[in-house]
């Protein structure tokens, strides 16, 4: 069979997802990680960026929705740090006090294109490799109008594109924005999904799923998923029946007893 020519992939760093991806995210592309409040997106996005920091790339953390404190006390929380990990920390509200010095007229294009520029001088100065945006609902937020948020984000992509950052767009799910994430995917390279659900009994369920992979014959369908002091998120590649027994051959140990053998396929397993 002709080998599927490889494309260069970069560690998630997140345990068991780089399986499910049959390696890493390919490189330099945009994704989009999607997930209820608290159901691990900052968490994953910081073991992606530290996986970077390990290699010795530039890594860039831009935050809209958390502080940089917020973000060291998660980190601390598994016992990391931020060291080789830039924050740029952009409170919505310093764009809307930039906006407001210049005009009486907060304009949604002038919050945007505060916004805009604050984060491409800081990629231009720091040249990341690896990018983290926490998250898309501030922009939803400011754009109110989807056709406005799409045009963003493709101007975006391709911004990223140009300078080789593979980067993960962090979107916070709401009851509101669950219909309109669907336009959104289409421009990603990948979507992935975390899910977190009350069962009638126990604790939390955290599912991740891999929704969208351009070029990638991901493990489809929800794997399990756990947040871990120390670990992060860690998850748990669902095993697909037949998969293995399709690549592995079964060693056989033969009982000695023919007619047994015979009946067991040729032996036991
Ligand atoms: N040290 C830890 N050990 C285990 N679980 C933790 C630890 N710290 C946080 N958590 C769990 O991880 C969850 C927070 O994850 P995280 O902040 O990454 O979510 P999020 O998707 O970014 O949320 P938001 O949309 O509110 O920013 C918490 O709800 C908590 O249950
Ligand atoms: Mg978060």
């Amino acid at each position: 069979m002709a080998e599927r020519k490889k494309q260069t992939v970069v560690s998630s760093g997140i345990s068991g997802l780089d399986e499910i991806l049959r390696g890493g995210l390919p490189a330099s592309n945009l994704y989009i990680v999607q997930g209820a409040p608290g159901s691990g997106k900052t968490t994953a996005a910081l073991q992606f960026l530290r996986a970077g920091v390990a290699l010795g790339e530039p890594c860039i953390y831009v935050s809209l929705s958390q502080t940089r404190a917020e973000l060291e006390a998660i980190a601390l929380s598994h016992g990391w740090t931020l060291d080789g990990i830039r924050v740029e920390e952009l409170s919505a509200s310093d764009s809307i006090n930039r906006a407001a010095d210049q005009t009486i007229f907060q304009t949604t294009e002038l919050r945007l294109d505060e916004t805009r520029k604050a984060i491409e001088s800081a990629i231009e100065e720091h040249k990341p490799s690896r990018l983290v945006y926490d998250s898309l609902l501030e922009i939803r937020l400011i754009t109110a109008d989807s056709p406005r948020f799409r045009r963003e984000l493709i101007a975006f992509k391709a911004f990223l594109a140009q300078r080789n950052i593979v980067a993960l767009l962090l979107d916070t799910q709401t009851s509101e924005t669950d219909r309109t994430g669907e336009e959104v995917d289409g421009i990603a390279h990948g979507v992935i999904r975390l899910d977190k659900s009350l069962e009638e009994y126990g604790g939390v369920r955290r599912r991740i799923e891999v929704s969208k992979m351009r070029g990638v014959p991901v493990a489809d369908g929800y794997h399990d998923m756990a947040i871990r002091e120390g670990e992060g998120v860690v998850v748990f590649p669902r095993i697909v029946p037949g998969a293995a027994a399709r690549t592995v051959k079964p060693q056989l140990i033969k009982s000695g007893v023919d007619t047994l053998d015979e009946m067991f396929g040729g032996g036991q397993e």
